[in-house]
């Protein structure tokens, strides 16, 4: 199998929704380009025009322009944040410091992620909130005045950190943060420095203090390395072919997976690295090789989140086994995807399987057949069906239609590269 050519990936699905949200707060047109038009980005524009936002439709090879009115009104009924965890958690922080009660819901799967690890510290700050599922979606948010706060998060989680931060800039409060275990993306923290705000950071602790401003912007959005994530993987996995990703996001707290596949004996570089706006882009490159088992730890985990799905199709077949350390954090994703992983790998014939919160992969030579349920989870599609581009193999995905929650384009991406390649 052949996986070669270049390409490019759609827009940082986490960058597009913070310029979203930090432009409609702003008081003036703000344009962004590249940005990401899928289901979950669309959520984010959707629930802010609800808040006063004008935001123009979301379409591919369009730029956004989004009229900001520099404070959310009232919305007239409860808000749809779809798929999208980041929209539901990022706006929780800004409606905490705006002075009306919103509801905030979601599909089944979002209905069920937990939500008080985000509600409690805006509680400590003054947002009141009324629970109508337990830890989850509807929740009624009540917000006012804002005070300071200084808190050390119980898991590293950008979601969690970046509404912290948005109360603070929302509240005009300080606000002081510390990651247990290695450091999520840092995305909020340069857009917030972008706009003059102090953002530091000194022995773990990230410091938030108001005194920027929000102005109307332009904006590139690079593309995202966690869909081009998945290309890189059929690379690495192909028997030939070199595979380019243009003017991919390289920004180390998003990167962890290239470091873990180079460990893994793949061969991968990033090329061509220029900044933007704050944010370092560059193309990826990868071809394949023999690969070896390895061990990803607990402190790397942050750093690769949303990428564990592909690396533990990649490890299933490579020599050996990969042990992923303290991953419970996927159990609370779009699906229980530690344990959907281990099941799916399974499935097709690998072994796998959880113990306590890590997650074991064993390589196997044989071509991987079988089923695979994704549970309406973007990345276990797109993951296993990258599995299934390896000679022999016959994977079923139940449902790849979720790949439009991020990456809508990709059945026709992993397509066209095998077939470009194989011309
Ligand atoms: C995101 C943070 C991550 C990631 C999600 C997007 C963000 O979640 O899984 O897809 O844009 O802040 P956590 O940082 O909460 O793990």
């Amino acid at each position: 199998m052949i996986v070669g050519g270049t390409v490019r990936v759609p827009g940082d699905k986490s960058i597009t929704h913070r310029a979203l949200l930090l432009a409609s707060l702003t008081r003036g047109t703000s344009h962004v380009g590249g940005a990401l038009t899928s289901l979950d980005a669309r959520s984010s524009a959707r629930v802010l025009r609800r808040l006063g936002a004008e935001i123009s439709p979301l379409r591919p090879r369009t730029v956004v322009v989004i009229r900001g009115r520099s404070r959310f009104r009232r919305p007239d009924g409860p808000l749809d944040c779809g798929n999208s965890g980041t929209t539901t958690r990022l706006l929780l922080g800004l409606l905490a410091a705006h002075p009306f009660a919103a509801t905030l819901t979601g599909d089944g799967s979002l209905r069920r992620r937990p939500m008080r690890r985000v509600t409690t510290p805006l509680a400590r700050m003054g947002a009141r909130f009324e629970e109508g599922g337990g830890d989850g979606l509807p929740l009624t948010v009540r917000g006012g005045p804002l005070v300071p706060l200084r808190y050390e998060l119980p898991v590293s989680s950008a979601q969690i950190k970046s509404a912290l931060l948005l109360a603070g800039l929302a509240g005009k409060v300080v606000v002081e943060l510390r990651e247990p275990h290695g450091r999520s993306r840092d995305h909020t923290e340069r857009m917030l420095r972008a706009f003059g705000y102090s953002v530091g950071e000194d022995a773990g602790w990230v410091r938030f203090t108001p005194g920027g401003r929000l102005d109307p912007f332009e904006l590139q959005v690079p593309g995202d390395p966690s869909s081009a994530a998945f290309l890189i993987g059929a690379g690495a996995l192909a028997e030939t072919g070199e595979l380019r990703v243009t003017r991919v996001g390289v920004n180390p707290t998003r990167i962890g997976f290239l470091a873990v596949l180079r460990r893994m004996g793949a061969v991968v570089a990033v090329e061509d690295v220029s900044e933007h706006y704050g944010e370092p882009v560059g193309d990826l490159i990868v071809r394949p090789a023999r690969l070896q088992g390895t061990e990803v730890t607990a402190e790397e985990i942050a750093g690769l989140i949303d990428e564990i799905p592909l690396l533990a199709v990649v490890a299933s077949r490579a020599e050996g086994v990969t042990v992923f350390r303290e991953a419970g954090e996927l159990r609370v994703k779009e699906s229980d995807r530690l344990s959907l992983i281990a099941e799916n790998l399974r499935s097709v014939g690998c072994r796998a399987e959880v113990s306590g919160d890590d997650l074991h992969v064993e390589g196997r030579e044989d071509p991987p057949r079988g089923p695979v349920r994704s549970a309406g989870d973007h990345r276990l599609a797109m993951a296993f069906a990258v599995l299934g581009t390896v000679p022999g193999a016959r994977i079923r995905v139940d449902d790849m239609a979720c790949a439009a929650v991020s990456f809508p384009e990709f059945p026709d991406t992993l397509r066209s590269l095998r077939q470009a390649a194989g011309r």
